[in-house]
């Protein structure tokens, strides 16, 4: 599927493809223990099959490289993954909804849709710089349940459970620690693909830049995100994402005591794309910052 340019929320196929079910408890019994296991042993094996393609295929010379609009690629490393993914996904679950950022949303049942980014960070991958992932998260009844984020350089997979927890290769992640905001190190990623939000955004950086102390901007959304429920950084900020980029990762932060929200402090992100993420108190602080940027999405600027 072609990622749709802009920031326009009726193109999202997220909202397409899923069917809202939000008065419902969002917990694990979701999901039989039977389908659990399946859903980890599949989603494992296709993140560790396309991780090794990428790790083959990473600083490797010729790579055909594709432009998708203004400063968005996608490469044959891409595509080649993504196929890997779905093919394991529509052999374990031939019911389930299939969304992936390269591909078309392949419809089944809506209750249960998985959510696929084949590589989260081909700028990166492109120049062989090394901070790239693979994600895909399991959604049932509009409510994402599962998630994993592979970064295949370092070989670290992140998982998350709803209700049950989170990990990073297999050791429980801790509740991320409230971290005062002068030792705050921040994530975030740059409106690259719609640079008139540009002026509120640098804005809000200056902002936050005089009272945290760092800001890295890596390239990877899906590894910005589990880097917070890692405690690695304690918050994260970006505009105009896609589901893919963040489904896995904000589970990751929910399921270890962190706040994912919109720029309204709603639950809206997948939808929107606008995303603020952090421990409760930088989650906080960064809502009251990014009011520049709120305004200048009010105004359609
Ligand atoms: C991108 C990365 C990047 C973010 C972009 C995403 P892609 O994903 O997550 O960090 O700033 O908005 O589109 O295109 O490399 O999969
Ligand atoms: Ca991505
Ligand atoms: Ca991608």
């Amino acid at each position: 599927m072609k990622a749709p340019e802009g920031f326009h929320v009726n193109a999202n196929p997220y909202k397409e493809a899923m069917v809202k079910d939000s008065g419902r408890n969002p917990s694990s019994s979701v999901l039989s223990p039977q389908e659990v296991h399946k859903a980890r042993t599949t989603a494992r094996l296709a993140v560790f099959e396309a991780g090794s393609y990428i790790r083959e295929k990473f600083q490797s010379q010729g790579l055909q490289v594709e432009s998708k609009g203004a400063f968005d690629y996608v490469t044959e490393v891409d595509r080649f993954c993504e196929e890997l993914i779905l093919k394991r996904l529509r052999s374990s679950f031939p019911d389930h909804t299939l969304m992936s950022e390269e591909g078309a949303v392949e419809n089944h049942s809506p209750s249960h849709v998985w959510i696929v980014d084949p590589l989260d960070g081909t700028t990166n991958f492109i120049h062989g710089f090394p901070m790239i992932a693979i994600s895909i998260a399991l959604a049932v009844r509009g409510t994402v349940v599962m998630g994993w984020v592979f970064d295949p350089l370092r070989r670290e997979l992140f998982e998350a459970h709803r209700g049950v927890g989170a990990w990073c290769n297999d050791r429980p992640l801790p509740p991320i620690p409230q971290k005062p905001l002068h030792e705050a190190l921040l994530a975030t990623g740059f409106p690259f693909r719609s640079k008139k939000f540009l002026d509120p955004y640098l804005q809000v950086f200056k902002e936050l830049f005089a009272e945290v102390t760092g800001i890295r901007r890596a390239g990877s959304a899906a590894l910005d995100l589990a880097y917070v429920a890692a405690g690695r950084v304690q918050g994260f900020w970006e505009i105009g994402l896609k589901p893919w980029d963040m489904a896995a990762g904000a589970l990751l932060i929910q399921e270890t005591n962190g706040l994912v929200t919109d720029f309204w402090g709603k639950s809206a992100y997948l939808e929107s794309g606008h995303i603020v993420a952090g421990s409760s108190l930088v989650h906080r602080f960064l809502l009251e910052k990014v009011g520049p940027l709120r305004e200048a999405l009010a105004a359609g600027s």
